[in-house]
């Protein structure tokens, strides 16, 4: 059983779409343990809330950064997490983090990496002109959007887009991405190998 711990900023459409396919049963074998916030007023905590999933707020200015992570880490083992998904999480995290959970932290972020990453993905990738954008699940490591990539999903930008259109795109392919990393993650069908993420005998397809 894969028990998921979220870590969210803001809204939390991507903490929605993994509860749903869990609901749907997309996902079998798996629940959302606890949803962490480090901003006390983020959508995501009130969604968490509705869906009757256990959330807390972490306030980051009460700890310094290491302790902040020890701290997360302590409600994560808590609540039984064996699977980190960061969701729109404004922060790097850090060691005391990725030791705990090696390579069990997932990111997903808003363009196809190593292009573009850091803030505001959708917009450096509209304002440079690409004729291709997406989203890309990584395992996180210490550096900003640097881990190995999981699984990335192509978004074409239209000759009429504007970048609300072409956000909006990008966030619904997001909402299928990152179910279906976690589905392969739950079937066992990854292995890492360097940087390089190998999937075996993959027959999990994306969630309709
Ligand atoms: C998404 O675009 C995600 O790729 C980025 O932050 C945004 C979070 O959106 N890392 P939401 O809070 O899941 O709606």
């Amino acid at each position: 059983m894969i028990i998921i711990g979220i870590l969210a900023s803001g809204r939390g459409s991507n903490f929605e779409a993994i509860h749903e396919s869990i609901l749907k049963n997309y996902i079998s074998s798996a629940r959302i343990g606890v949803v962490i916030s480090d901003n006390e007023n983020a959508s995501v905590l009130k969604k968490a809330e509705i869906a009757n999933i256990p959330f807390r707020y972490v306030d980051p200015t009460l700890f310094n950064r290491t302790r902040y992570y020890e701290h997360i880490v302590s409600v994560l083992k808590e609540r039984r997490v064996n699977l980190v998904c960061l969701a729109g999480f404004m922060r790097i995290v850090k060691k005391p983090l990725l030791d705990a959970f090696p390579d069990r932290v997932l990111n997903i972020h808003p363009s196809l990496l190593p292009a573009f990453p850091g803030l505001d993905a959708q917009k450096q990738a509209f304002d440079y002109g690409v004729p291709l954008t997406g989203c890309t699940v990584h395992f996180v490591d210490e550096g900003m959007d640097t881990g190995p990539v999981i699984a990335q999903k192509v978004v074409p930008v239209k000759m009429y887009d504007t970048l609300p259109d072409l956000t909006t795109r990008i966030l619904y392919a997001e909402h299928k991405l990152y179910p279906y990393v976690i589905k392969l993650i739950e079937q066992n069908k990854l292995k890492l190998k360097g940087r390089r993420v190998i999937q075996i005998e993959n027959d999990v397809k994306l969630p309709g």
